[in-house]
């Protein structure tokens, strides 16, 4: 039984699904990471992976960019694929100059002026979503037990990436408490939220808006490493 986006059958899928935006990072991921892998998802080149972690299963697939695109993917692996757990694994630019390029966050929270939220379920209008507690306890006490620092706190979930006034971030930085920013994290934790899932969102410092900097390719792998121990740990 496929759905529109995803061509797997029951049962392809692991309960925990680690989700990159970039669906080339599922394919590295799984090559690196996991043995015993199956494919289960080739439609639009959204490759979706299930393998074992140190014998634990796990499955790994791009969600795309932004919050449409998430958005569709995991209600998709939530509703018609046993889905439990989803995790983005993704990078994110620094709104603080408390955070440096390569660190690690973990969502407490996003922030968003998108309406996905209102428009997904009609409820009400709410810019603040959050993630599992649960999942969030899983994945810090991972990052305690590997030794690798995080930073948790609010992001931003944009919906926009080239924004003509550059210092808008500021605004949302100050009157929102947001760190960082990303385009995904909101709306995953609100289907999660609506579906009685668990959703969680990790995440690595690629560039600065505050001082400009960025990292290059080759940078963005090591710290790619430590955030992806920990996101493996929730392999079951
Ligand atoms: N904006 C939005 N998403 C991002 C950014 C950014 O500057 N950096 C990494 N993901």
């Amino acid at each position: 039984m496929s759905t529109p986006h995803i061509e797997a059958t029951q049962g392809d899928i692991a309960k925990t699904v680690l989700m990159p935006g970039d669906p080339l990072r599922a394919k590295t991921i799984a090559d690196t990471y996991l043995d015993n892998v199956t494919q289960f998802n080739t439609v639009r080149n959204m490759f979706g992976y299930t393998g074992t972690y140190k014998g634990k299963v796990i499955s790994v697939m791009g969600s795309g960019m932004g919050m449409p695109s998430i958005g569709i993917y995991s209600y998709e692996l939530y509703t018609k694929y046993d889905v439990e757990n989803i995790v983005r694994i993704g990078s994110c630019g620094a709104y603080s100059d408390t955070l440096n390029l390569y660190d690690v966050l973990l969502a407490e929270s996003a922030y968003s002026e998108s309406t996905y939220a209102y428009v997904q379920s009609g409820t009400y209008k709410q810019h603040y979503t959050y993630p599992s507690k649960h999942l969030n306890e899983r994945l810090e006490a991972a990052a305690h037990e590997l030794a690798i620092p995080i930073t948790k706190g609010t992001i931003h979930s944009s919906d926009v990436f080239y924004r003509e006034r550059f210092d808008d971030y500021k605004t949302i930085r100050d009157d929102h408490g947001a760190i960082a920013v990303e385009m995904e994290a909101f709306a995953l934790f609100h289907n999660a939220k609506q579906l009685g899932k668990n959703a969680a969102c990790l995440l690595t410092v690629s560039d600065s808006l505050v001082t400009k900097e960025a990292t290059s390719a080759k940078e963005r792998q090591n710290a790619f490493t430590n955030m992806m121990e920990i996101a493996l740990s929730l392999a079951e």
